[in-house]
């Protein structure tokens, strides 16, 4: 499994992930905690806070955590009031939450078999019932709506820098991989522009993949969703599942 590097590219993850596009997912996300009453929640893939830092904000008990140490470092410095430890999904224990979650198509980084881990491991944070909330690329959209040919799929100018991004990715149908191909170019001014090359695995799950997966793994769907909350239908690429342990 390829690896992405999220150290080189930590500082700008905000701007080329596009933090107010995360961001507007808060609401969402708020809004299913609030209907399962979950007072206290383990953000296990938090990047650089986005959902750690809202939810402290509106009064739940957070803790989070990170595999990257770069990426804990801006989470600390952006939310200094919230707990961010450099931990992993598949090994870390933090005691018992009502909810764990880990959004924006973290566990698609994981290895099918990291992920069946994770899932035991996450089970072992949760209170009795708790639940565990993922979105993940679904690969019923996928099949249907992969881009074949090379794209700019991002271009940004931020005071005095640009950011353009290229994808030219690749999808194994078979074995539901998606390797995303990228050329990042950030060019402050018309100085010479740092060029990243990243490439790496993203698993992609059906949902009937994930449901046999989690119940295997100690761990049932309460429900699938789409972004907005919505019951989830195959029109939308990512798939939000809500779990609870068995
Ligand atoms: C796409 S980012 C999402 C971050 C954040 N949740 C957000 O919405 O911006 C995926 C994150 O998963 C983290 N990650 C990948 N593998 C991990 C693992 N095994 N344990 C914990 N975090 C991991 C990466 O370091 C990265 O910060």
């Amino acid at each position: 499994m390829k690896d992405y590097n999220y150290s080189r590219l930590a500082k700008y993850y905000d701007i080329l992930e596009n933090v107010e596009s995360i961001e507007s997912f808060n609401p969402v996300l708020l809004k299913i905690l609030r209907k399962h009453n979950v007072k206290s929640i383990l953000d296990m893939t938090c990047g650089t806070g986005v959902q750690a830092g809202f939810l402290h904000k509106k009064g739940l008990k957070v803790k989070a955590s990170d595999y990257n140490a770069q990426m804990i470092k801006i989470a600390r410095s952006k939310f200094k009031k919230v707990d961010f430890r450099k931990g992993d999904i598949r090994t870390s224990k933090y005691g018992k939450f009502d909810a764990v979650i880990s959004i924006f198509n973290a566990i698609g980084h994981l290895s099918r078999k990291d992920f069946e881990k994770a899932i035991r491991n996450i089970g072992k944070n949760l209170n009795d019932k708790g639940l565990y909330i993922f979105d993940i690329f679904c690969y019923d959209y996928m099949k249907k709506n992969f881009i074949k040919h090379e794209f700019i799929d991002f271009a940004k100018e931020v005071n005095d820098t640009k950011f353009v991004r290229f994808n030219n990715n690749k999808m194994d149908k078979k074995k539901k991989i998606l390797t995303m191909n990228q050329k990042i170019y950030v060019q402050k001014g018309l100085d010479k522009p740092m060029i990243f090359k990243e490439s790496w695995d993203l698993q992609i799950y059906s949902s009937k993949e994930l449901k046999r997966i989690l119940e295997k793994n100690g761990s049932q769907v309460v429900e699938f969703l789409d972004m907005s909350g919505k019951k989830y239908k195959p029109n939308s690429s990512l798939i939000l599942t809500i779990a609870r342990k068995k």
